[in-house]
């Protein structure tokens, strides 16, 4: 970790020039910004919620029979949601999180500091992954895939580090259909949301202006730090163009979604903390309810490319 570069959690306006030409310093740029209030703007926790939900995208994906992995790899982690919920679910004992975003490794050190977990922290290109072959034998990501720019490459070095059987689940990735529909019905939750609590006795749910002002610049960024979104089988195509067998990519949420874009978004639209956990249990107990009917009805009907979420799995060729 100490040979790994600092965060960058305020950038220079000249760096944030730079960024709108560079994809990979905007992620930079961006994450290391949102790094220290990632985990309460997503509602990201470390208990049995969160754990839960970690573990269905895992079993959604890919099968699993309850035997721990021994070593895994996360790429993109953030905070940690991902492989540390595995982790703490009994998906694996010892685990490596990286990110390209320095910020974010040392959140996700700190998340698993405190939660007792042995883990390691390194900043990390998903394309150019510094680790030796066959070193793991599991990897996993959560909505990390559509931010690097050579989807392909970045497998191919996942292939290259997992040892002959190993096994890569990505879950929480956009389709393209979905992207359109979310990013819909955020912008319309944002523009509700903020004229709305300009009205005098909505005021106290206003956050101040200048922190608007500053979401709706790095909104700005999103274009840039959001390269892909994903048609499932093209991006099983993708996979097998790697060199992973075993493919497959699994869709989901498609009412949860229409649920949840909009959640997220008012969420993150109000001063933080205002809604408290008795929301945060609203959101999640509609968001499962609307997954359940996505899952035995919608599914029957609705073509797998409309869900919002893609899971991919594959394993490395013996
Ligand atoms: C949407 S966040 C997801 C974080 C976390 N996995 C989660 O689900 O909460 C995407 C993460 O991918 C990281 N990232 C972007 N480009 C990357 C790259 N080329 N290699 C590795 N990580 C990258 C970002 O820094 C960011 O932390």
């Amino acid at each position: 970790m100490s040979s790994d570069p600092a965060p960058t959690p305020h950038a220079t306006p000249e760096q944030v020039e730079a960024a709108w030409h560079d994809r990979k310093l905007a992620n930079v740029l961006y994450h290391d910004w949102e790094a220290g209030t990632y985990d309460e703007k997503w509602s990201i926790s470390y208990d049995e919620r969160c754990i839960d939900y970690a573990v269905g995208r895992f079993r959604t994906a890919a099968p699993w029979d309850g035997r721990p992995y021994l070593r895994a790899l996360e790429l993109g982690s953030g905070t940690g949601f991902f492989l540390l919920n595995l982790m703490q679910a009994g998906v694996a004992d010892r685990g490596v999180v990286t990110d390209l975003s320095p910020g974010m490794v040392a959140a996700a050190q700190r998340n698993a500091e405190g939660l007792g977990l042995d883990v390691e922290g390194r900043v990390v290109d998903g394309e150019h992954i510094p680790f030796p072959d066959d070193s793991f034998d599991l990897v996993v990501g959560h909505a990390v895939l559509h931010h690097i720019p050579d989807v392909e490459a970045a497998l191919r070095e996942v292939l290259r580090v997992l040892e002959p059987g190993g096994r890569f689940v990505f879950a929480g990735e956009p389709t393209t259909v979905g992207d359109a529909y979310a990013r819909k019905l955020g912008q319309w939750t944002w523009k509700a949301t903020t004229t709305l609590t300009k009205l005098p006795p909505l005021q106290g749910w206003r956050r101040p202006q200048h922190e608007l002002d500053e979401s709706s610049r790095a909104a700005a960024l999103e274009s840039v730090v959001d390269i892909h979104t994903f048609d499932p089988a093209v991006l099983e195509g993708t996979a097998r163009a790697a060199g992973a067998e075993g493919v497959a990519a699994a869709t989901e949420e498609f009412s949860a979604a229409m649920l949840g874009w909009p959640v997220r978004t008012f969420e993150a639209a109000v001063p933080p903390g205002k809604l408290g956990w008795n929301w945060a249990m609203f959101a999640y107990h509609g968001w499962q309810r609307l997954s359940w009917l996505d899952e035995h009805l919608l599914t029957r009907v609705v073509p797998r490319s409309w869900f919002y979420n893609a899971l991919l799995t594959g394993t490395k060729p013996r």
